[in-house]
């Protein structure tokens, strides 16, 4: 591409999300909302209904890049986040993925080393590069103020779903693995973390401004396993990250976390973390805002419920701990029973907040 054909895009730093990540805290607060494009929405269904499964909707980059519009045309969030999932990673290294309707994620549970060593980057340029894809849309489609995230699971959390072969509230397969023979988990973190790096250098080359990496199920660990496969896989992926794209912001949301937030905070290099509905204000307070960017966490619940509650809360997240730099997020994922309409009450009073 030549400078004369080169899309013209602002400048990264003119998105006005990303200035948080130069210390800035702004007056309203940023926002925008995990699993934003999703069930929730009419427009969201019709197009799924369009692409056949779940993972075709993943890879197919026209209709992917849709829906990742959708609630940005709706609601005008401060930034997207690309449509894909975390589980496209395992479908990458030859775990084949299904989605269930109704029951979520299946895969062939992996519990040996020699299935580790089978697992291969060999076959996953096509998946990679066809999310890749779909960010270079977005990119071109996007309003230019509008930030662009790319995302992948952490290590732990993709490790669960492939060691246990679907979700589970305990994550006892990947547990008991993990203290039954360290090794074979070790080995599984160590494909994770290659592949998870060369899935976010392809969409950080294709545009995307700022990465999160989504550890759902870190809540489920004890002390010493949550430094062994929490914090030190995502320090190693945060690094090999910074080394390539230094100037890329990355938000790290360990759920569950509850304690072990701040350490994670100071050891892991990620710029920001993501804090899930349980953490109280005054931890976060206390403990990351004004050391690190503070991303979150109003209970995606009190989205469902509406009403006046829903104004009281947001503004009390919001000027809490907006003093310091903050973006404004639930903390977890929008569920499919939320009427839309509460989605634009809660960025109306976010957006009326007065600057402090
Ligand atoms: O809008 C966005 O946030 C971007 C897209 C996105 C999806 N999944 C789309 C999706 C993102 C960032 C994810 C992350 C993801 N995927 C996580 C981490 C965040 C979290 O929720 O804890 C996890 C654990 C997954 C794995 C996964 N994908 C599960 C367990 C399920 C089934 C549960 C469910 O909600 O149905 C999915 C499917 C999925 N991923 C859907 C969407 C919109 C629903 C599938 C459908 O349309 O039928």
């Amino acid at each position: 591409m030549t400078d004369s054909t080169r899309p013209k895009t602002p400048p990264k730093r003119a998105r006005r999300l990303m200035s948080v990540f130069d210390g800035q805290a702004l007056s309203p607060p940023p926002i925008w909302l995990m699993r934003q494009a999703g069930r929730y929405l009419p427009e969201y269904r019709a197009t799924r209904a369009k692409a056949g499964g779940f993972l075709d909707l993943c890879y197919s980059p026209a209709l992917a890049a849709e829906v990742t519009l959708q609630p940005i045309r709706r609601y005008g969030f401060d930034a997207a986040i690309l449509f894909s999932d975390i589980l496209v990673v395992p479908d990458a290294l030859g775990r084949a993925v299904r989605f269930v309707e109704g029951e979520g994620p299946r895969l062939d549970p992996l519990t040996t080393g020699g299935e580790v060593a089978k697992l291969s980057l060999a076959g996953s340029g096509r998946v990679f590069t066809t999310v890749a894809e779909t960010v270079q849309r977005l990119r071109q489609d996007l309003p230019g103020d509008t930030a662009l995230i790319g995302f992948c699971g952490a290590p732990w959390t993709v490790a669960t779903y492939m060691i246990g072969g679907q979700g589970s509230s305990d994550q006892a397969a990947a547990r008991g693995l993990a203290y039954r023979d360290p090794q074979t988990v070790q080995a599984l973190m160590d494909v994770l973390v290659e592949a998870s790096v060369a899935y976010l250098d392809g969409q950080v080359r294709a545009g995307a401004d700022l990465l999160q990496i989504f550890d759902s199920w870190a809540g489920s660990l004890p002390e010493d396993e949550f430094d062994r496969w929490v914090i030190t896989p995502t320090k190693r992926l945060a690094a090999e990250m910074k080394r390539r794209h230094p100037h890329v912001p990355i938000i790290g949301f360990p759920r569950g976390a509850g304690v072990h937030a701040a350490r994670f905070a100071r050891e892991t290099g990620v710029d920001a973390v993501g804090c899930d509905t349980a953490m109280p204000l005054h931890q976060i307070r206390s403990t990351l805002s004004g050391k690190t960017v503070v991303q979150g966490n109003l209970d995606p619940l009190l989205l469902v419920a509406g009403g006046q509650r829903l104004d009281e809360q947001a503004r009390k997240i919001a000027t809490t701990l907006g003093v310091n730099p903050f973006i404004f997020n639930l903390g977890h994922g929008i569920v499919p029973e939320t009427p839309p309409e509460n989605v634009a009450r809660l960025v109306a009073a976010v957006r009326d907040i007065k600057p402090l």
